[in-house]
C-alpha cells in the first residue's frame, strides 16, 4: 500500500462543531493536545461517527501545510482503529481567537507515563532502571502484537509513549513487574507499515532494540506512514 491521494487530502475539510476541555501535557512534535467534546445542540456531526467508546482528544500540527502534515500518523491511526476524524479545527487561542488549523481526532488512551508516577518519582535510582525496563518490555510486547494484527509497526518506544494503568501501579517499587501487565501505546507520529511477513519475535526484537529495529525495517518494511511519497 502506497501514500494514495486520498491520503494527502485528509486535512482539507473543517470539522465544526467541537469544544474544548483540558488541555493535555504537550510533546515535542505536536502544537497542543486538548481533550475534546462535540456540542450537543443540534445532530451529530458526521465526522464523529456516532458515538465512540472513549472521550476524544484533538492533536493539533505544528506545521500548517503539506509536506509537513502527519499524514502518515492519521494513517496509523486509522489502521488501529483509532482514528475518529482529521481536519483543520479552530485553535483554542488564549485570547480566544478562531483560527483553523489541522489536527487529528482521536481516542483518548487512558493511563499515565511512568515518569508521571510518585512511585517512580520516589524511587531510589537503583529501583528505577528494571522499572523502565518492564516497560519497555511491555511497550514492545503490545508493539509487536499491533504489528501482526493491524499491520501498523510503532517505531517510537519512548518511554512517554506507554501509558500504564492507574489501578495496576503499586505502592512499592518491588512489586511493579508482578503489578503491571500491560501498557496502552500512544503516538503514532513515526509509524511504519508492514510490507512483509514478520513474525511476532522479530518485531519484538526489533522493538527492544532499536539499532537492530532500523536495520530490521530495511529488510521488511516500506516506510509509507511517515510521509507524502515516502516508502
Ligand atoms: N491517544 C492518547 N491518549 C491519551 N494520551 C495521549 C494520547 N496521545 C497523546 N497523549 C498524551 O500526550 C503526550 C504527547 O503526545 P504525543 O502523541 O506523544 O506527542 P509527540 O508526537 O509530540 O511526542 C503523550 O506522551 C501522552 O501523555
Ligand atoms: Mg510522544
Amino acid at each position: 500500500m502506497t501514500h494514495g491521494e486520498a491520503d494527502n487530502n485528509v486535512f482539507d475539510k473543517t470539522l465544526e462543531g467541537i469544544t474544548f476541555g483540558q488541555k493535555i501535557k504537550r510533546g515535542l512534535n505536536n502544537d497542543g493536545i486538548w481533550e475534546i467534546s462535540v456540542t450537543s445542540e443540534g445532530p451529530q456531526p458526521h465526522w464523529l461517527q456516532g458515538r465512540p467508546k472513549h472521550k476524544l482528544l484533538a492533536k493539533f500540527s505544528k506545521q500548517e501545510g503539506p509536506p509537513g502534515l502527519p499524514f502518515g500518523e492519521v494513517k496509523a491511526l486509522r489502521m488501529m482503529g483509532l482514528l475518529v476524524a482529521a481536519g483543520k479545527i479552530p485553535y483554542p487561542h488564549s485570547d480566544g481567537t478562531p483560527l483553523l488549523r489541522p489536527a487529528i481526532i482521536m481516542e483518548k488512551k487512558e493511563g499515565v507515563a511512568l515518569r508521571d508516577t510518585n512511585l517512580f518519582k520516589f524511587a531510589p535510582f537503583e529501583e528505577q532502571g528494571p522499572m523502565m525496563n518492564h516497560v519497555l518490555e511491555l511497550m514492545c510486547r503490545q508493539v509487536a502484537q499491533d504489528a501482526v494484527d493491524h499491520k501498523v509497526y510503532h517505531l517510537d518506544n519512548a518511554l512517554t509513549n506507554g501509558l500504564i494503568p492507574v489501578n495496576q501501579v503499586p505502592g512499592k517499587p518491588k512489586d511493579f513487574s508482578e503489578s503491571v501487565k500491560a501498557v496502552e501505546i500512544v503516538d503514532y507520529g513515526n509509524a511504519y507499515m508492514v510490507m512483509k511477513e514478520t513474525s511476532y519475535g522479530e518485531l519484538y526484537n526489533a522493538c527492544m532494540d532499536h539499532e537492530l529495529a532500523l536495520f530490521e525495517l530495511e529488510l521488511h518494511f516500506a516506510i509509507t506512514t511517515s510521509g507524502v511519497n515516502r516508502r
